[in-house]
């Protein structure tokens, strides 16, 4: 079902990410995974390789949460690839307390937000042109439902700052960005056959939490234990967008359990969506012919 389709998946050595890129190797596509630590990341490969029986599958490293090395990531990915029909954002975290990435930014919008802004930018040209050549390309934006909480809207002005930093704020803020993200680049690739789709995995047993203070990872953990469901139901919506013949075309929304749901009011709100962009661009520096250009 996915043999000839090319996949990049990041956070794929754990969690969501691993147990989504384990259906897809066995569903026959070709796979990218990204991971931060360069042998963990080989652990796991062969781990997916040995589990799928298809051999098809590389690795690439980067810390995502830092600018530099997302656009190290990209021109490791196009000096070996010219062409990719799924990019699968996933990997992100909640932060206990309040820190900076490398590049002065508060760590959780760094890595939830400007990493998918940035990869999604750098990869576009690849994704456009595989559209044109086969039909179509998919971006997928691993969102979570936590968005909710972040119904006041992403308050820019206060994005970095370590007074009021709180963690379920500063996460739930990130994931409302990955749907207005999503939004508004649906809009802006109207006519490209590439499709962008923002999803809510469900709550997952998985690594998530577990870096946090020790109560909290504690507290996290044993949740997880009681409610949580298995990491390969946490990749059924994620498998189901890169795979599924029925979404080809599908654009612009947010899923939940497979199937198109509402976001937040505030997540359709253009103003918003707009200010996160314009934001985003200014953060990451991105050059004129980088920019997604109409
Ligand atoms: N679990 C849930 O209930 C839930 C619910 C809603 C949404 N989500 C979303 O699902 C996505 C995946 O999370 P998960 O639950 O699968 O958590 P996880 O088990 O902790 O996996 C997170 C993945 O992201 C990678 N990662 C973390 N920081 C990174 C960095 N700085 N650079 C590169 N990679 C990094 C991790 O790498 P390592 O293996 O090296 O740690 C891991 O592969 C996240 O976007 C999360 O917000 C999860």
């Amino acid at each position: 079902m996915m043999s000839g389709k090319r996949v990049l998946i990041t956070g794929a050595t754990n969690g969501i990410g691993k147990a989504s890129a384990l259906e897809l190797a066995k569903m026959g596509a070709e796979l990218i995974i990204v991971g931060r630590n360069p042998q963990k990341t080989e652990r796991v490969m062969n781990e997916l390789k040995f589990e799928s029986s298809n051999h098809n599958i590389d690795m690439l490293i980067a810390d995502l949460s830092s600018i530099a090395e997302i656009r190290k990531l990209a021109d490791d990915f196009h000096a070996k690839y010219d062409s990719l029909d799924v990019l699968l954002n996933n990997a992100g975290a909640i932060f206990s307390d309040y820190t900076q990435s490398v590049d002065g930014l508060e760590m959780t919008f760094a890595l939830n937000h400007v990493n998918y802004f940035l990869l999604t930018h750098l990869l576009l040209n690849t994704l456009k042109q595989t559209a044109q050549d086969k039909g179509e390309a998919r971006i997928i934006n691993v969102s979570s439902g936590a968005h909710q909480a972040a119904g006041g809207g992403m308050k820019l002005d206060t994005i970095n700052d370590e007074d009021g930093y709180g963690s379920f704020g500063a996460y739930g803020k990130s994931k409302l960005a990955n749907i207005l993200f999503t939004y508004e680049l649906a809009r802006q690739l109207e006519g490209t056959n590439v499709s962008v789709n923002a999803l809510h995995p469900g709550f997952i047993a998985t690594g998530f939490g577990h870096n946090m203070n020790g109560l909290m990872a504690t507290l996290t953990k044993g949740i997880q234990k009681l409610f949580a469901k298995s990491e390969d139901q946490g990749a059924q919506t994620p498998v189901y967008l890169a795979s599924s013949p029925d979404v080809k075309g599908v654009t612009g929304k947010y899923w939940d359990n497979k199937k198109a749901v509402k976001s937040n009011t505030i997540s359709y709100d253009r103003d918003e969506q707009q200010k996160l962009w314009d934001y985003s661009l200014d953060m990451t520096g991105l050059t004129a012919n980088e920019k997604v250009t109409l």
